[in-house]
């Protein structure tokens, strides 16, 4: 225990006070999980109104910054011959452990300006920042009552947290703070790592389980309102799906207005999105932008060069250009970007750094309301630029951002299907006077020749409708599930109330002639649905295609003496995809109470198979899902029902069976060749949601 606490937590009383005034109290109304699965009912039109939610400021803030500060930044990434670390260094030189707790001695904070930071922040129109209170290292940049490895225990000697919160709330931002779950320093985190020479044996990964908690109910509570937790290194095999459910209600019951990333639990996929089942209220794809809007909210996280912290030999910076489409391209897609600064040692932002968020503020003066509150584009992309959406409530605006001008000074917007109410204005550029011509489907717009685009980041063109959107977009199919056993329910929501829609059941290509739908209708034999909207006569946008298969439901099987669980069979074996069904582990049977892989076991080269029985309690569809990396399947005696088999990273397969109550016999197999080992079973029954599969499920024979 230091001494010195005691007078701190009486001036920081004050502080927390403060600023928990300043930043009022959030909503505190409860919300649902917001992974929803493919609304089983449908919305009642083409767009369903939103509630209110805890994430609105998020999504209306579109852009945030991330900031990667820590002892770190003191090496500059450098460390014997190496010049190319980063945040990673403490293991990946790996820094041996006085070393580098020693940094905390050099570490004081002598060019740190958190009010230029929130400043610069703003002006580069971002509207919320996450902040590392902890990264992996185990530095704590906060004064925590739980460990001395902190600021407040570093040359700084102060609460360096407390001052990035204030800092950015009085420029009106809103505060994340990123917290590690992963720790090298802490004594009783585990697993160690190879280079570590602390004997293994004292640690108790419960007792770090117990200060991490501790750690996040400090800052939960002493600095007012905080906005977001963005959590990380949960792929660690000590943190399991409990702790990750555990850790999330923590956040919830401390803050109930808190926003969680989805790395608080085990469900992150490889791009980032959720599994079904678990905790997380945004996904978190990292360097990459997803090619199609994921489900639910998300956020991509992207460094300025090719390091999270501090790294003086990366001279690998993005261009502004690339950075301000990167954030639309993101937009469009409905997700934030949430774009990292790595300070100096000192604290100082980089000069690379600062005149890029000049570039990118400069063009957010301008061109800001194109991407704050706006929503993915309804009508997709396009070979010169991107879309984004602001809907009104009659009509709305659509802006296109154009990336590359147009050699022959005609831009082509396909997918709108307005004629009248249209009106164009260009952003930033008000001299420039499009001329808009209605094309056979969509619009054309003429503008001036010239060789390159008058902004270079990109130039934004307003679309204002002034009436009921006519979007030609996919029409959307709505159904319980696509195995049924009565007869379902199947709506179809086009781009407009305006656009008729048609479709055929056997497969065949909607035409003028074809069934018009007129609201929900009953499907009672498989079929092949294909969708298309009509204007004016003529079909207009992409053709959306279903399969419906009516099953029986399978009958169950009577097997007698059986107990909870399932037998797994391991063998040590390299393999690319899964043996032929039916085909057995070498290994002795042992007893599994659920599909999980043991956090001490050799992972690589191994396959694995559970074998037992399914105790289906309420006859119906039910809905399974694969999660896993490598391959995995699922397979109900002898009909394959998931198929996620080859050589890939983590990756989801969803399928579906009619089951009568009863048991039925199932097989789970996994493989993993080498690198991260992950498989996990969610189950969702008829009518509901997704969850991880539940142990009273499993039966197998007595042995
Ligand atoms: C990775 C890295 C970490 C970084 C994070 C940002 O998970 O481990 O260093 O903070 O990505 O998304």
């Amino acid at each position: 225990m230091r001494t010195r606490r005691t007078l701190r937590t009486a001036s920081l009383a004050v502080a927390f006070l403060a600023s928990a005034w300043l930043a009022g109290c959030g909503p505190t109304k409860p919300v649902k999980h917001p992974w929803t699965p493919k609304d089983p009912q449908g919305p009642a039109g083409p767009e369903t109104a939103r509630e209110v939610d805890r994430d609105d400021w998020w999504r209306e803030a579109r852009f945030g910054l991330f900031v990667h500060w820590g002892l770190y930044a003191l090496t500059e990434g450098r460390w014997g011959e190496r010049d190319n670390y980063g945040e990673w260094i403490r293991d990946s030189a790996p820094i041996p452990a006085a070393e580098y707790r020693a940094l905390a001695q050099r570490f004081d904070a002598r060019g740190f300006e958190p009010r230029a930071w929130a400043r610069l922040a703003r002006e580069a129109g971002m509207r919320y920042v996450v902040f590392t209170a902890k990264h992996h290292d185990g530095f704590c940049l906060f004064n925590s009552e739980h460990t001395e490895f902190d600021s407040q225990g570093s040359a700084a000697e102060r609460d360096l947290t407390l001052e990035v919160v204030e800092a950015f709330r009085s420029e009106g931002l809103r505060v994340g703070l990123y917290y590690s779950i992963l720790d090298w320093d802490h004594p009783d985190y585990l697993p160690r790592r190879a280079w570590d020479d602390r004997p293994a044996e004292d640690a108790d990964f419960l007792r770090y389980e117990a200060y991490l908690r501790a750690q996040v109910k400090e800052l939960l509570t002493r600095y007012g309102a905080i906005d977001l937790l963005w959590f990380d290194g949960q792929w660690e095999g000590t943190w399991s799906h409990a702790s990750g459910l555990a850790l999330h209600e923590l956040c919830r019951e401390l803050r109930p207005a808190i926003l969680v990333n989805n790395r608080v639990d085990k469900g992150r996929a490889e791009d980032g999105s959720t599994t079904p089942g678990f905790a997380g209220d945004f996904a978190t794809p990292e360097q990459v932008i997803p090619g199609a809007p994921l489900e639910g909210p998300w956020e991509t996280c992207l460094t300025m060069n090719r390091h999270w912290g501090w790294n003086a030999a990366d001279a690998e910076w993005k261009s502004a250009r690339e950075l301000v489409q990167t954030l639309i391209d993101v937009a469009s897609k409905g997700g934030n970007l949430l774009l990292n600064v790595g300070p100096r040692g000192d604290g100082s932002f980089p000069p690379e750094a600062v005149e890029r968020l000049q570039q990118i503020g400069a063009w957010m003066a301008q061109n800001a309301e194109s991407i704050r509150s706006t929503t993915a584009s309804p009508i997709g992309s396009f070979p010169w630029g991107r879309a984004t959406w602001k809907a009104r409530e009659k009509g709305g605006t659509l802006y296109l951002h154009v990336f590359e001008w147009p050699d022959n000074g005609v831009l082509r917007v396909p997918g709108i299907g307005n004629r009248d109410n249209l009106r164009v204005r260009v952003l930033a550029e008000p001299t420039l006077k499009p001329r808009m011509q209605a094309e056979d489907d969509g619009l054309a717009l003429h503008l001036p020749l010239r060789d390159t685009a008058p902004n270079q980041l990109s130039i934004t063109f307003a679309i204002e409708i002034g009436e009921e959107p006519i979007f030609h977009r996919a029409p959307l199919v709505y159904a319980p599930s696509d195995v049924f056993v009565d007869p379902i329910e199947v709506r179809i929501a086009s781009g407009s109330p305006k656009l008729r829609v048609r479709y055929t059941l056997d497969g065949s290509e909607p035409t003028t002639s074809s069934l018009l739908y007129q609201g929900p209708f009953e499907l009672t034999t498989s079929a092949e649905l294909r969708v298309r909207s009509f204007q004016d006569g003529r079909p207009v946008g992409p053709v959306t295609q279903r399969r419906f298969v009516r099953e029986e439901l399978r009958m169950p099987v009577e097997p007698a003496n059986l107990e909870p669980g399932l037998w797994l069979r391991r063998e040590a074996r390299e393999l690319s995809a899964l043996p032929p069904l039916g085909t057995e582990p070498s290994g002795a049977p042992e007893a599994a109470s659920a599909i999980a892989i043991d956090a001490a076991a050799d992972r690589a080269k191994l396959w694995m198979r559970w074998e037992g029985f399914l105790e289906i309690p309420k006859s119906g569809v039910w809905r399974f899902a694969l999660r896993s990396d490598d391959g995995s399947r699922l397979a109900l005696g002898r009909s394959v029902i998931v198929d996620n088999d080859g050589l890939h990273g983590v990756q989801i397969k969803e399928g579906a069976a009619a089951l009568a109550a009863g048991l039925h016999p199932v097989t789970i197999e996994w493989f993993n060749a080498t690198g991260t080992a992950d498989v996990h079973l969610a189950v969702a029954p008829p009518g509901g949601d997704f969850g991880p599969a539940p142990a009273e499920l499993f039966r197998r024979f007595k042995r």
